[in-house]
């Protein structure tokens, strides 16, 4: 039988999710705030709408008649639109508003780690009174990550010791208008994303993946939603051991058996300090930039990880093409702070050449594609070494061109990968 798809949300990782699905047994529907060009290529029909009105997504499931659908986006998880969705009967691969807490909300997330002893929680405390916040502040001997406990698009965390003093943190703290802020012990080390398949109490993982966060080369500037990241032809990545990628994914198991009924992606944020795997954070949903370096080297069908799910069944063991990859994207000048939106995006699967081209915050209109205010497209190399596959998306780069466009070129190159393990080497000593 051909399933019936419906894919929420209409960025990078949705191209990815999309492209993945599109030599299955399955008819795609997609729909998004945006008309994304990727996913519209490859889907039987696209809808434009705000993909957190619940009934609006529902509307549009019932009218394709999916019997299937996956969300991407943690601001739809957060609407719950999985819960509309299941309520209708369309099973979706994506948990409800209340397993999503783990990613929505930072104060539950570390709530439930200290409650049901998952390794690895950093010292935290929560705070609705930002006075006392202040206070903690001043008392606390060490850095501490400040960070609001709602949904911030990766871009409301500042850091001690690394972005900001304690005074600019005490500002931040009074200024901004959150009403509950998590403060906790600064991590320091190496971070990588572990993302993994959740259904039926099962989880099945796929290799690390290195983002990387700071908007300008060199690990400099304000936080973004994420500049590139890389993953290699293992399930580790370079700087850390079999053995550290297995705990990470030990703590993604307690998580499981912890969050009875979670279903689809768990994504896990960690940082192998000098004391081991600490977690800075779970999302509930793909990582993007992440989903375009696991999907591309998925070789298992991701369908049957969705029937599956759906069915009650035994999720399939995953396997992977032992293949490196670089994702590198293209983001309009002034991301993410004043970001200049409507340049004209001039690149193809052609101009592409052997990289993965995935569309992201553009919108398609009749006289072209154009960028908007958030990341515009990203191109992957994927091939034997991180290093080939690096050079893969430079090459698709500079043939296409990135006018009016910001990218980190040192995303994956040999200098950038060498520094994360001296890095570690540099801690471990
Ligand atoms: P999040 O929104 O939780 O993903 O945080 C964004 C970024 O802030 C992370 O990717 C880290 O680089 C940084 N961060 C978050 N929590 C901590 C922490 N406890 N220590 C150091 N860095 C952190
Ligand atoms: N790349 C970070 C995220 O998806 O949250």
């Amino acid at each position: 039988m051909t399933e019936r798809v419906l894919l929420v949300g209409g960025g990078g990782r949705e191209h990815a999710i999309a492209r993945a699905l599109a030599d299955s047994e399955a008819d795609l529907f997609a729909c998004a705030g945006n008309r994304n060009p990727g996913i519209a290529a490859v889907a039987e029909g696209f809808e434009t709408l705000d993909t957190t009105t619940p009934p609006a997504v529902v509307s549009y499931a019932e009218d394709v008649d999916a019997n299937l659908a996956v969300i991407g986006p943690e601001a739809a998880l957060e609407a719950g639109v999985a819960d509309a969705l299941d309520d209708a009967g369309v099973y979706t691969f994506g948990p409800q508003e209340n397993e999503a807490r783990i990613e929505t909300d930072k104060g539950f997330q570390r709530r439930f780690m200290e409650e049901n002893d998952v390794p690895g929680c950093p010292d935290f405390e929560e705070f609705r009174d930002m006075d006392a916040a202040c206070e903690y502040v001043d008392e606390y001997d060490g850095d501490l990550a400040i960070k609001p406990a709602g949904l911030t698009g990766g871009k409301g965390v500042r850091v001690m010791g690394d972005q900001i003093d304690a005074e600019e943190a005490k500002a931040y703290i009074r200024d901004s208008d959150y009403d509950r802020i998590v403060l906790e012990e600064r991590l320091v080390g190496e971070e990588f994303t572990i993302q993994g398949f959740v259904a039926n109490g099962q989880l099945r993982v796929t290799p690390a993946v290195q983002d990387h966060k700071r908007a300008y080369e060199g690990d400099e500037g304000p936080n973004t939603g994420g500049m590139g990241s890389y993953s290699d032809g293992s399930l580790e990545l370079p700087f850390m051991s079999e053995d550290e990628y297995r705990e990470a994914v030990d703590v993604m198991e307690a998580v499981v058996d912890a969050l009875d009924g979670y279903k689809g992606v768990l994504y896990g944020q960690f940082m192998l300090t000098a004391d081991g795997i600490k977690v800075v954070e779970f999302n509930a949903r793909f990582g993007d930039p992440e989903a375009m370096n696991t999907l591309p080297v998925l070789a298992t069908d991701f369908l049957d990880v969705l029937t599956a799910a759906r069915d009650g069944d035994d999720l399939p063991k995953l396997s992977f093409e032992r293949q490196a990859t670089v994702c590198k994207y293209a983001v309009p000048d002034g991301y993410p702070t004043d970001p200049e939106a409507g340049a004209k995006v001039t690149i193809d699967d052609e101009s592409a050449g052997d990289a993965i081209l995935f569309y992201a915050s553009v919108d398609e209109r009749d006289d072209g594609i154009y960028t908007t205010t958030s990341r515009s497209f990203a191109v992957v190399g994927v091939a034997d070494s991180i290093t080939e596959a690096e050079e893969m998306a430079e090459d698709a780069l500079e043939k296409a061109g990135t006018e009016g466009l910001r990218v980190r070129h040192d995303i994956g190159k040999p200098d950038l990968v060498q520094q994360r393990i001296d890095h570690m080497t540099e801690l471990r000593d």
